[in-house]
C-alpha cells in the first residue's frame, strides 16, 4: 500500500463548533429579514455549509456550485469553468458564498465576477479557512473563520488527493507541492 501523509490536528472539532456558531451570530445579525441564497462552492464547502446552516434563523435558500479545479496548492491557476451551475437565478437577490479555502484567491476572484454579472442585490463571501501567505489577487472576505499557516489543509470537507474530508477536525499535511 502507498505511504499516505498522516493529518495533525490544526483546529479541533470542538474549535470549529464554536467557531461556526460566532459566525452565524454574526450571519444572523446581518441577514435578519432578509432570504438569501446561499450558494456553497463544490467540493470543499458541503461539510461547512451543513454545520453553517443549522445554526441560522431567518429565511435562505441553499445553491450549490462546481468550478473546474485547477489542484489546490499550484501557484498558477489555468483556465477556471463553472463545471456545475447554479439551478436558480440570482438577479436582484441577495446572495452569500460559502468557500472552504481561500488560497492563491484565483477560484474565488473568478466566481465573483462570474455572479456579479448576474447582478445580484448583493454578494458577500463566507469562508472557512484563509490562507494569506498565498495570495495573488486581492479578495475580500466577509466572514472568516480561521486564517491558516502555508500548509496542505485537510479534514472538514478539505481534500489532499480527493481523501480526509472525512475528518472532524481541520488537519494539515505535510506533502510536497
Ligand atoms: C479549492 C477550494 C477553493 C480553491 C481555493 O478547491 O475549495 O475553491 O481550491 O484555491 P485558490 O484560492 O488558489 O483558487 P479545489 O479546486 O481543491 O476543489 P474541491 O473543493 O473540490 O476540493
Amino acid at each position: 500500500m502507498d505511504s499516505q501523509p498522516r493529518p495533525q490536528i490544526l483546529f479541533s472539532r470542538e474549535q470549529i463548533e464554536a467557531t461556526v456558531s460566532n459566525l452565524a451570530t454574526e450571519i444572523n445579525n446581518n441577514y435578519r429579514g432578509k432570504h438569501p441564497i446561499l450558494i456553497g462552492v463544490l467540493k470543499g464547502s458541503f461539510v461547512f455549509m451543513a454545520d453553517l446552516i443549522r445554526h441560522l434563523d431567518f429565511l435562505l435558500e441553499v445553491e450549490f456550485i462546481r468550478l473546474s479545479s485547477y489542484g489546490r496548492g499550484r501557484s498558477t491557476p489555468g483556465e477556471i469553468k463553472v463545471v456545475q451551475g447554479l439551478r436558480s437565478p440570482i438577479k436582484g437577490r441577495d446572495i452569500l458564498i460559502i468557500e472552504d479555502i481561500v488560497d492563491t484567491g484565483h477560484s474565488i476572484a473568478f466566481l465573483m465576477d462570474y455572479l456579479q454579472k448576474k447582478k445580484p442585490a448583493s454578494l458577500r463571501l463566507c469562508a472557512l479557512t484563509d490562507k494569506p501567505s498565498r495570495r495573488q489577487v486581492p479578495v475580500t472576505i466577509d466572514y472568516l473563520g480561521f486564517t491558516v499557516p502555508n500548509k496542505f489543509i485537510v479534514g472538514y470537507g478539505l481534500d489532499w488527493d480527493e481523501k480526509f474530508r472525512y475528518l472532524p477536525d481541520i488537519c494539515f499535511v505535510e506533502v510536497e507541492d
